[in-house]
């Protein structure tokens, strides 16, 4: 019998379990998917956007493999500073593999990043998914425009969740503190503002075209920004991703109404006259801006960022120009992308906000230290769609199992929940999580709305213990 431990029951951890009970080669794996969390899924629940159903229900899948009869949620099992000691964990599983994702957010480094009225996508992200720590999350929604720094693929679902109205977000789950908050939100503009240009955008083609359809938001972009990219003229060599990218923002510059945006709308601040009527939003894709300072006080918040123009440097870069810019705001979402923290007891690498290891297994001062893996973005960093962690999971369970001789010997004691539980643990089993899912459908019925995620650690415990005892 092998014993594992796998730490975090997002899409890495689970594609690790799966590869680990899903082969012959080694019979008898028993998996123990640990997560800090009552509710599995990580990312697939916390983190895609709510209007993404079809990506959510990916959960359907992932359900399957903690449904398996040699694999076992804990959830509500927090491992490291505070919670459980990792030392623990190797006193009662053979391995312990660490797919615990990039918790935290990057930062950008310039003034004004901390006053009120700017946040994180993360902070943001975390309050509309209904993440139990962001329970508390306040965003000054009287704003009537929002910048949004960064153009990966979470700056368009924070833009997006922005510039949607009230009733197409009713149909999701979002929890309804946030419903409430967003649907008496008064932004208007959402900016989107890149550092770099339109070729070199990280956000995918799908989900730039969706910004496009949405019922009440119009697009706005400025063609002769988007000219300042060498690649817009010639997108021949570009690869696909990119030069789809740029086809869509051209096509969207075709259209504009001569004042630089596509669509009905008017000029970005004001109305052209005899312009279509115009929908109640707009988003506006700018590029070529750096940031180089949020603006504002204290007292009052945010009023606008402050970006330095640039131009390409002829090697995929930019270079600043001397000439500024400021963009009007009262909130603003920083999107550059997420970062790992470091784990207690494992070694960690500052720079890139990961884990050292060869081919999953942790190295300790280079070398593999047996019983010791990660997977997911705490191993490659926080890139990555969901189905880029099943290859990245499987190369950890080989290597895992390929050392599963080794690692069977230590002897171990016999149940493991029993000894999670003196270590002061109280895990939430796979039924208090179906119990969560059947409150947060109830909440969906009481609001005369589909399911309601639960948004607050007590509601979460209370729903998992119900009709236990
Ligand atoms: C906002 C956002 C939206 C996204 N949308 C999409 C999308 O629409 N489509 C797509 O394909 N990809 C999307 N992605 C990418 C996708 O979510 C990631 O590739 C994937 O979730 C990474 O998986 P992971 O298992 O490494 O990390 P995560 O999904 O973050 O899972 C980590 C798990 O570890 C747990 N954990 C952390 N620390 C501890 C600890 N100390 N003890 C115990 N448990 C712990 C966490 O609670 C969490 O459940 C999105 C990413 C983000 C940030
Ligand atoms: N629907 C989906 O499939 C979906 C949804 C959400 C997330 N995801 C995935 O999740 C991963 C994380 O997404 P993400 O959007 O957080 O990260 P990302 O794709 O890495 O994008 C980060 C953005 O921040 C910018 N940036 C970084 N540092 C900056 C700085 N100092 N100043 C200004 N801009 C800066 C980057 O610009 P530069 O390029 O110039 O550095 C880039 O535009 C990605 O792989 C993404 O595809 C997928």
């Amino acid at each position: 019998m092998l014993r594992v431990a796998v730490i975090g029951s997002g899409p890495s951890g689970v594609y690790t379990a799966q590869a680990l009970v899903g082969q012959e080669a080694v019979p008898d794996v028993e998996v123990y998917v640990l997560d800090r969390l009552p509710c599995p899924y990580g990312l697939v629940r916390y983190g895609v956007a709510p209007d993404h159903e079809k990506i959510k229900s990916l959960q359907h899948n992932l359900r399957t493999v903690l449904e398996h009869p040699r694999v076992h949620f804990l959830g509500n099992v927090d491992v490291g500073a505070g919670g459980l000691d990792p030392r623990e964990l190797r006193r009662l599983f053979h391995a312990v593999v660490y797919c615990v994702g990039a918790a935290t957010d990057r930062h950008l480094g310039i003034p004004g990043e901390g006053l009120p009225g700017s946040h994180s996508a993360t902070g943001f992200v975390s309050w509309y998914s209904a993440h139990p720590d962001a329970a508390d999350g306040r965003f000054p929604l009287a704003a009537r425009s929002a910048v949004v720094i960064g153009v990966g693929n979470v700056a368009v679902d924070v833009a997006r969740v922005l510039a949607r109205g009230a009733d197409e977000l009713a149909r999701t789950d979002v929890p309804q503190a946030a419903l409430g908050a967003l649907a008496e939100s008064r932004v208007e503009d959402v900016w989107m503002v890149g550092r770099r240009g339109p070729s070199q955008a990280k956000f995918t083609t799908k989900e730039l075209r969706e910004l496009g359809t949405l019922p009440g938001a119009d697009v706005a972009v400025r063609p002769e920004e988007l000219a300042l990219d060498p690649a817009y003229h010639d997108s021949a060599g570009l690869p696909a991703v990119n030069r789809r990218n740029v086809d869509v923002l051209r096509d969207w510059a075709g259209k504009t109404d001569g004042a630089g945006d596509a669509g009905r709308a008017g000029r970005e601040t004001e109305r052209a006259p005899g312009a279509v009527q115009a929908k109640r939003r707009r988003i506006h894709l700018r590029f070529f801006l750096r940031p180089v300072e949020i603006i504002g006080d204290r007292g009052s918040g945010v009023r606008g960022v402050r970006f330095e123009r640039t131009v390409p440097d002829g090697s995929g870069g930019v270079t600043g120009t001397g000439q500024y810019e400021e963009i009007a705001a009262q909130l603003v979402l920083r999107s550059v992308g997420y970062k790992g923290a470091p784990q207690p007891g494992l070694p960690f690498d500052a720079a890139t906000g990961t884990v050292p290891h060869a081919e999953g297994r942790v190295l300790r001062d280079g070398v593999p230290f047996p019983g010791e893996y990660v997977a997911g973005w705490i191993k490659r960093g926080p890139t990555g769609v969901i189905g880029t962690n099943r290859p990245c999971a499987k190369q950890t369970a080989a290597a895992l199992l390929a050392d599963a001789d080794t690692l069977a010997r230590e002897p171990l004691p016999d149940d493991p929940v029993a000894g999670l539980r003196r270590a002061g643990q109280q895990p939430v089993r796979w039924p208090g999580w179906l119990r969560i899912e059947a409150a947060e459908a109830a909440l969906g019925r009481e609001l005369g709305r589909t399911t309601v995620k639960i948004a607050d650690w007590p509601g979460l415990l209370v729903a998992a213990a119900d009709g236990e005892r």
